[in-house]
């Protein structure tokens, strides 16, 4: 009789510079410094081994698109940190964004091959068209491409980047010092792609790692963002705010998936989760409060302007949002209807929104005690809302600290979350099988 391993919850952290509040940076603990030094993602990486986390994740931007003035940003390219922390852990995946706008195929084939080989195979690689005009203005471009273009592309782009990590088999690097054969080449195969947007030779130059290739991984929520994730995505970072939007965005892009031959129901979903803890609900409470009056009012209109596309701080602050915000066509779909989302149905005034949002960009924020925290993933997990979560602490890494000392330890005694890394590759740690040839 075959039986079933219990579902594992899955937690990734998600190294957001200083912290997901705009504030976090001028909180006692942080050093302003920590988003450009290496240390600073260390001492999280290595917090995150020793709570058996799955993965610690990197988002990139290849721009200065917010106010640096005001706050940190993510300063360092992703592939760079991630090979450091490669080198000082063993276990933890390593998930980093790079862009399908701003990237050649081959190049991000083989950076991210090359991180998975050197880390025994922990690599993923974040999949975004990258949304912003400031990126395209860094690119020869003076605005981004329209919105189905982007993801045309990066479809385009992840196909090529998946045959190039086939192009080595298995077994493709003999090393018989007898024979004086190195590699077989019967078992390196070129890809010869000719297709839309770019023309490739291949093979690779990179064998392959213990995983086979780095997990792929998408976050858009769009029509097109989930186009592209049912066709690729091993693992979805979302933005839900109710466990029923989490269920629906499970089915919907399951189905998706399962329509285009694959296994839908294996595919990993982590919406973001953003954590306030205090020993008491007063206290987490109270430390939300002084992070949002740390935060420039300048900060939070630019940030929240920039996601609903209209200038906030000429309306009134204590009126709900206007009812005729419109998403906007090329740039982030899904942070506009998370926020907006968010303040239709708690119906909250602008102000309120603002200091709901901390700076952010519409993902859930639970404030409580470890046990309320606890109980909150706990509840997720169990409703099929979310296989885990991509977990961004209020301030990194005091945040965070408490997180891995207090509530992993709640997790552990239900019975959700390992004790111990059973697994040495990320696609163990998330229960993906060998990579599927595309
Ligand atoms: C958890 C999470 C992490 C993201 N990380 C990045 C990132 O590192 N860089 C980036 O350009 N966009 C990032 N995005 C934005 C998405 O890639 C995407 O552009 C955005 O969700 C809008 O997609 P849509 O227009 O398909 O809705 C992230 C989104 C989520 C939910």
């Amino acid at each position: 009789m075959t039986t079933t391993a219990p579902r594992q919850l899955h937690l990734n952290i998600n190294a957001l510079n200083a912290g997901v509040y705009a504030s976090a940076w001028r909180w006692p603990a942080s050093d302003p410094g920590g988003f450009a030094d290496l240390g600073h993602y260390l001492r999280i990486a290595r917090l995150a081994e020793k709570a058996k986390f799955d993965a610690i994740f990197l988002a990139d931007t290849p721009a200065i698109k917010d106010r640096i003035d005001l706050r940190p940003i993510n300063a360092l390219e992703p592939t760079v940190v991630l090979a450091a922390i490669a080198a000082s852990t063993t276990h933890l995946g390593l998930i980093g964004t790079a862009s399908t706008s701003f990237n050649e195929p081959y190049n991000i084939a083989r950076r991210f091959a090359t991180l998975d080989r050197i880390s025994g195979g922990r690599a993923a690689w974040n999949i975004v068209t990258t949304g912003v005009d400031e990126a395209a203005r860094n690119f020869g471009q003076d605005a981004i491409a329209a919105h189905g273009q982007r993801y045309e592309r990066a479809a385009e782009f992840a196909d090529v980047v998946r045959r190039l990590w086939h192009s080595w088999d298995d077994d493709a690097l003999v090393g018989d010092k007898a024979r004086a054969l190195l590699v077989d080449p019967a078992k390196l195969h070129a890809v010869d792609h000719h297709g839309e947007y770019f023309r490739v030779q291949g093979a690779l130059t990179t064998p392959r790692s213990p995983q086979g290739h780095p997990v792929l991984v998408q976050a858009g929520g769009s029509d097109d963002g989930r186009g592209l994730a049912a066709r690729h995505a091993e693992a979805i970072f979302t933005v839900s705010q109710t466990i029923e939007d989490g269920v629906a965005y499970a089915k919907d892009v399951r189905e998706r998936a399962t329509r285009l031959g694959r296994n839908g129901a294996g595919i990993v979903l982590l919406p973001g989760l953003s954590t306030v803890i205090g020993d008491t609900e007063a206290a987490a409470r109270q430390r939300h409060e002084a992070l949002a009056d740390l935060i420039p009012p300048a900060y939070g209109f630019a940030r929240l302007s920039s996601v609903l596309h209209r200038d906030v701080s000429t309306l009134d602050l204590d009126a709900p949002l206007p009812d005729d915000l419109a998403p906007p066509a090329d740039g982030h779909h899904t942070a506009f209807h998370s926020t907006v989302g968010l303040a239709r149905r708690e119906n909250l005034t602008l102000r309120q929104l603002l200091r709901r949002l901390g700076g952010g960009i519409g993902h859930r924020v639970v404030i409580g005690t470890p046990e309320q925290v606890a109980d909150d993933i706990a509840r997720w997990f169990a409703a099929g809302a979310a296989d885990g979560f991509n977990l961004m602490p209020d301030v990194l890494a005091d945040g965070f600290e408490a997180f891995t000392e207090q509530v992993v330890p709640l997790l552990q005694r239900k019975g959700i979350f390992r004790r111990e890394y059973e697994h040495t590759t990320l696609r163990g740690h998330l229960g993906l099988g060998a990579p599927e040839k595309p």
